[in-house]
C-alpha cells in the first residue's frame, strides 16, 4: 500500500528555541490519518531534542544524511545506529546539495541506501537533474540513471522499503517549481521503471515531489497520480504552511 508522506526537511536552520516553537505548532495539529506520514528531518545536533519534544504525537523523525560507516575515525560524521538510538526513522540520502556541495556521487548514496536499509531505517533516496540537463532534454535519462545506480546496489527488492523523492535541481529554493504536469511525468518514468522490475514494488513506492513546494502549489501537485507526498525545504520552517501541505495531502 502507498504511503502519503509530507516531509520537512529544515536543511541547516533553527536554534533550540525556535525549533521548540516550530515543532510545538506541528505537534498541536498534526493530523493522525492512516496512510499519512508527517515528517520533519531537523539539523543532526537538533535530533534529540526533536524526538523528545515529539513524544506520542504523530509526527516521524528523519535525518538529513548518515555515514555509510558503522562506526570509527569519521570525525564530524554519525552513525545509523545513532539515529536508531535516537529513535531516528527515516534519512534523507543524495539531496542534490550533498550531491553538489559535498561531492556525493551516485556509488556513494547508493552504498548510503543500502547500509540505512540493513539498520532497519527508511532511505529517502533524492534524484533530479539540473536545469542544463533538462534544456537539453534529458531530465529522465539523468533521473533514471541516478534510479539506476541504486537498483544496481540494492536490487528491485530493496525499493521496496525505499522513498523517492524527486527533486529538480533548478526548483530548490528558487520559487520555481516544475509543473504538476512536467513533475508527473518523471515521476511516472521512475515508477514504470522499477515496473520493469517489479510491477507491485513500483506500485507502492512512495515518490514524493520536491522543489518550491508550498501551500500554494501543493494541491496541485499533489493531485497527480504519482506524486504520492512531499520533501518541503523553506515552507517546512513556517508551521502554518507546513500543515496547509500536509492537510493537501491528506
Ligand atoms: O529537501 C527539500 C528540497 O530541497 C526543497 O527545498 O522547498 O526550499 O525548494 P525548497
Amino acid at each position: 500500500m502507498r504511503k502519503t508522506i509530507v516531509a520537512g526537511n529544515w536543511k541547516m536552520n533553527g536554534t533550540r528555541e525556535s525549533i521548540k516553537t516550530l515543532l510545538d505548532a506541528i505537534t498541536d495539529r498534526a493530523m493522525k490519518i492512516d496512510g499519512l506520514v508527517t515528517l520533519v528531518c531537523p539539523p543532526a545536533v537538533y535530533l534529540s531534542q526533536v524526538v523528545d519534544q515529539i513524544a506520542d504525537a504523530p509526527v516521524a523523525v528523519g535525518a538529513q544524511n548518515v555515514s555509510e560507516q558503522s562506526k570509527g575515525a569519521y570525525t564530524g560524521e554519525w552513525s545509523l545506529e545513532m539515529l536508531q538510538d535516537l529513535g531516528c526513522k527515516y534519512v534523507i540520502l543524495g539531496h542534490s546539495e550533498r550531491r553538489s556541495l559535498f561531492g556525493e556521487s551516485d556509488e556513494l548514496v547508493a552504498e548510503k541506501v543500502a547500509a540505512t536499509l540493513e539498520a532497519g531505517l527508511v532511505p529517502v533516496l533524492c534524484v533530479g537533474e539540473t536545469l542544463g540537463q533538462r534544456e537539453a532534454g534529458d531530465a529522465l535519462v539523468v533521473v533514471n540513471s541516478q534510479i539506476s545506480a541504486t537498483l544496481q546496489r540494492i536490487g528491485i527488492e530493496g525499493f521496496a522499503s525505499v522513498v523517492v523523492a524527486y527533486e529538480p535541481v533548478w526548483a530548490i529554493g528558487t520559487g520555481l517549481t516544475a509543473t504538476p504536469g512536467d513533475a508527473q511525468e518523471v515521476h511516472a518514468a521512475i515508477r514504470a521503471q522499477l515496473a520493469e522490475k517489479d510491477a507491485i514494488i513500483a506500485d507502492n513506492l512512495s515518490i514524493l515531489y520536491g522543489g518550491s513546494m508550498n501551500a500554494a502549489n501543493a494541491a496541485e501537485l499533489l493531485a497527480q497520480q504519482d506524486i504520492d507526498g512531499g520533501l518541503i525545504g523553506g515552507a517546512s520552517l513556517k508551521a502554518d504552511e507546513f500543515l496547509t501541505i500536509c492537510a493537501a495531502a491528506a
